[in-house]
C-alpha cells in the first residue's frame, strides 16, 4: 500500500531509542523526512545516521529535553512546519502514591501530559492551515488497563488522552487527526527499567520476571517497536485521515475486554 505521505515532514519527539524510534524508521521508509528529538546527544546522532543509511531521507537530530521551553523551542526551530507530529518521552518509576510529593506529580504532568499538549499548541494551527496534519502520543495500556505500581502514569496519562479526545474533534474537520497509541508490554529499555523498578530484595530475578510477564500475555511474547513503527506509519497516512481521537491498543490481546 502507498502510504501517500513521501516528502511529507516529521517531528518525533523521544526517538533515539525504542518505539520513537521504531516509528521515525517506518516513516522514513515511507519517504518522510524525520525530525528526532531526545536528550542523551551520541545515541540521537546513531540513531540519525542509521535511518538516514536505510532509508536515504532527511534525518535531523535535535538534541533537547521536551519538558523543559528550551527543548520544545529547538525541536520546533528545526521542524517548524511539520505534517506529522509523534509525542514521545519517559514513564514514571514505578512506586506507591503514599511517597510521593507534589514536586513528584508535576514532574510525571510534565513528561507525559503538558509537554506532549504544549507541542500540539505549536503545531496543530499551521496543520489546520495547510489542511493535513497527523498527531500520535504515545501514550500506555494504563490508561485502560491502571497498572498497580504505576500510579503516575495511570494519572497523568488519563490527563493526557482526555484533553486529547476533545481536541481531535474539533482539527479532524481541517484533515488534522490526534490518536493516542497505547502499548502493552514492549521489547525496549523502558521495559526493562520499569522490571528493574519491580525487582524486590530476595525475590524474583530480572530474567525471571522477563519471562513471566512475556507468558502472562495472550501472545507468549514482547511486541517488537517495529510492529509499533508500523502502525504508526499507517495512522499518519492520507488513508488514516478517519480515524481520530481514538485510544489504540497494540499490545497482543492483553487488555482482556470486549469493547
Ligand atoms: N516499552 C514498553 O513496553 C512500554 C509499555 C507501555 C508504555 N510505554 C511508554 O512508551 C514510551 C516509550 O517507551 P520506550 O520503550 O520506547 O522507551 P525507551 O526505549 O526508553 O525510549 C525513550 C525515548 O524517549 C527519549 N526521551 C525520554 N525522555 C525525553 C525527554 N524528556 N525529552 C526528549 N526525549 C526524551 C529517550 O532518549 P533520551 O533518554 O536520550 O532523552 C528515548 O529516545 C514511554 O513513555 C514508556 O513509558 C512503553
Amino acid at each position: 500500500m502507498d502510504l501517500g505521505i513521501r516528502g511529507r515532514k516529521a517531528l518525533l519527539v523521544g526517538a533515539s531509542r525504542g518505539l520513537g524510534k521504531a516509528c521515525a524508521l517506518a516513516l522514513a521508509h515511507e519517504g518522510v523526512d524525520v525530525t528526532i528529538v531526545a536528550r542523551k546527544r551520541d545515541t540521537l546522532e546513531r540513531t540519525a545516521a542509521e535511518i538516514a543509511g536505510a532509508a536515504g531521507v532527511k534525518v535531523t537530530p535535535v538534541v533537547g529535553d521536551i519538558t523543559s521551553k528550551a527543548g520544545r523551542a529547538a525541536a520546533i526551530e528545526a521542524c517548524p512546519a511539520p505534517d506529522i507530529l509523534l509525542n514521545n518521552a519517559d514513564g514514571p518509576a514505578p512506586g506507591d502514591f503514599r511517597n510521593w510529593s507534589r514536586d513528584d506529580w508535576i514532574a510525571a504532568l510534565d513528561m507525559m501530559m503538558l509537554s506532549h499538549i504544549e507541542m500540539m499548541r505549536l503545531t496543530v494551527d499551521g496543520m489546520m492551515a495547510r489542511g493535513f496534519g497527523r498527531i500520535l502520543n504515545i501514550v500506555s495500556r494504563s490508561v485502560k488497563i491502571p497498572q498497580a505500581e504505576l500510579g503516575l502514569s495511570n494519572g497523568a496519562r488519563s490527563g493526557l488522552v482526555g484533553f486529547a479526545g476533545g481536541l481531535a474533534r474539533q482539527t479532524v474537520a481541517h484533515n488534522v487527526t490526534i490518536n493516542n497509541l497505547l502499548p502493552g508490554i514492549f521489547d525496549s529499555d523502558a521495559q526493562r527499567e520499569h522490571i528493574r523498578g519491580m525487582l524486590t530484595e530476595g525475590g524474583k530475578t530480572f530474567d525471571e520476571v522477563w519471562r513471566a510477564r512475556a507468558q502472562g500475555n495472550p501472545a507468549r511474547r514482547y511486541g517488537e517497536p517495529a510492529e509499533l513503527g508500523a502502525y504508526c506509519a499507517f495512522l499518519c497516512s492520507v488513508h488514516a485521515g478517519f480515524i481520530t481521537g481514538q485510544n489504540l491498543l497494540i499490545d497482543g490481546g492483553s487488555y482482556p475486554g470486549t469493547f
